[in-house]
């Protein structure tokens, strides 16, 4: 895993390493323009592969604060590495920050070229550094003009720690933002980063290692508190299948699903569990569905008894309980849900909520009584707004926080499903998905993502150490993403479907493998 901070949080691991440290924040500055220096030289190779770049043109475009202080940095070392570079000071010399100033002057002393008046069109490289985290209101008159003019260069365009004009906390552009090819971010990805429409103004990020300390004042290590996002190495993390093993080792799923003209989101929801893993799956339905269900997905069980002892029985029978895909809102929905729901949290057993069960839920708020640690709820921005009575665009605002205020409210594991999914937990856990594309967001594709939830909870159900459910709601959302990326490569973003991310997830676990 990967830690994603916040600003506030950034610019207090910035003051601990200047002031507790005691490391120049010349320091710093001068390990992040290398490392800029060095994406710069890495692309400019490519294009060149015998270094002969005498007609590259690189601009660095640098504002007053730090980040322009980094911006002039790295013009000088690329002046230095015989690249034409030139500096346009768009923010105001009387304004600059010390260290800022003190670029100035180095780079006055190397004779680094200025210009006051770009030729937009003559770069090949334009280096965004006008504004980084400490960005703090809306971009408005000249340098909105100017990054109009960055934004529409041919140039290959480079963000110096976050492109100008994201909001380094919530990803939203405020009044312009520049839209960068590559953004090098420093010690930290910043949520901004993660978060749309940011993360798609920061084309590919490079993080890069400044030495930056990673305790706040009170000595915590940031990893304690920060936000992280999953990455491929995590999926070796993922507990072996035991060689001993037997079907019931393996988990029993039991999914509370289908109703009349809704079995398809039961048949992936099951489809996904068995692909990924789960030893059985037993899919409680209604009578219309049992010949549809077995014939299109002959490996799961199927049971149309509803009665206190069928249920009672069903339920000691599973390890992971899944409730919602297609279950329909009406009376006999509403009983089912509420009979699993309420037995299933006396029982202790993780219990992942989609779908229907959600806007259940929305209807019966008295039945969060019933929510405890080992609940995942799992809705998109629509869902949470039923749950919430928030707006969709209100919840879009901050994410985070709306996932970490329902997680907080209903006492589970929050997946606030989005472009970039969110993950929270009462625990102050919080994580933000990197995988998938939008050839995701097709019918289906959430009832995927139920199925493999309970296949990772299953996963874990028999070990003696457990990571918290959020984790394992996290590691479930970064595994549906990766099948997505999978499916990308063979369907493209228009011809994707729900089946198709069941069929590339056998191809991702094994990534698990080694
Ligand atoms: N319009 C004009 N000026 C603005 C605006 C705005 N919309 N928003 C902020 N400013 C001004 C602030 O008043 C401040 O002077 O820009 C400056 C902030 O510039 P930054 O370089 O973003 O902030 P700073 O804290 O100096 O540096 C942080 O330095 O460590 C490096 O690149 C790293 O992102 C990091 C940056």
């Amino acid at each position: 895993m990967k830690k994603v901070v916040t600003c506030s949080q950034m610019k207090l691991l910035d003051h601990e390493t200047i002031h507790s440290m005691h490391v120049p924040s010349l320091v710093l500055m001068e390990r992040a323009a290398l490392a800029v220096r060095d994406e710069i030289v890495k692309y400019l190779l490519g294009k060149n592969p015998d270094g002969s770049w005498q007609h590259e043109r690189v601009l660095a475009v640098c504002g007053s604060g730090n980040n322009g202080g980094d911006g002039i940095a790295i013009a000088r070392l690329l002046h230095l590495s015989g690249i034409h570079t030139e500096i346009f000071l768009a923010g105001n010399p009387d304004k600059m920050t010390e260290e800022t100033r003190r670029q100035w002057e180095i780079a006055a002393s190397y004779q680094v070229p200025v210009t006051n008046n770009p030729v937009w069109s003559e770069y090949t490289v334009i280096a965004d550094g006008i504004f980084g985290v400490g960005l703090s209101r809306e971009i408005a008159g000249k340098y909105r003009e100017i990054i109009d003019c960055m934004n529409q260069a041919e140039a290959c365009k480079v963000a110096v720690d976050i492109p100008s004009g994201i909001h380094g906390d919530t990803g939203a552009i405020l009044g312009v933002a520049f839209k960068a090819d590559m953004t090098v971010t420093f010690a930290y990805r910043k949520r901004g980063l993660c978060l749309y429409p940011g993360r798609m103004y920061a084309g590919k990020v490079v993080t890069a290692d400044i030495g930056i300390y990673d305790r706040d004042p009170k000595g915590i290590q940031i990893a304690e508190k920060a936000a992280c996002h999953m990455e491929q190495t995590d999926l070796a993390e993922l507990p072996l299948r035991a060689p001993w093993g037997n079907k019931g080792t393996f988990g029993k799923v039991l999914l509370i699903a289908g109703s009349p003209g809704m079995c398809g989101a039961a048949c992936l929801s099951a489809s996904a569990a068995l692909h990924g893993g789960a030893g059985m799956v037993k899919i409680q339905t209604v009578e219309e569905n049992r010949v549809p269900l077995q014939t299109l997905l002959p490996e799961a069980m199927v049971t149309c008894e509803f009665n206190e002892e069928a249920n009672q029985k069903n339920l000691s029978w599973c390890d992971v309980l899944v409730i919602g895909p297609g279950l329909g809102t009406d009376g006999v929905g509403r009983e089912r849900m509420l009979w699993f729901l309420k037995n299933g949290a006396a029982a202790k057993k993780p219990v992942v909520i989609d779908a229907d069960g959600l806007n259940l839920l929305a209807e019966h708020p008295e039945w969060q009584e019933f929510i405890n640690e080992n609940t995942i709820l799992t809705p998109h921005m629509g869902e949470m707004s039923r749950l919430t009575g928030s707006s969709i665009s209100h919840l879009k605002e901050d994410p985070a926080a709306a996932a970490f205020e329902f997680a907080d409210r209903s006492g589970g594991a929050c997946v606030l499903k989005d472009a970039c999914t969110v993950i929270a937990d009462q625990e102050e856990h919080l994580y933000f998905n990197l995988s998938g594309n939008s050839g995701m967001a097709t019918a289906g594709s959430g009832d995927v993502l139920s199925g493999i939830t309970a296949a990772v909870l299953c996963m874990y159900h028999s070990q003696e150490e457990k990571p918290p459910v959020s984790y394992q709601a996290a590691m479930a959302v970064y595994i549906h993403g990766r099948c997505g990326d999978f499916a990308l490569r063979k369907k493209g973003t228009h011809g994707m479907t729900a089946q198709d991310l069941i069929e590339a997830l056998p191809e991702i676990l094994k990534l698990s493998e080694g």
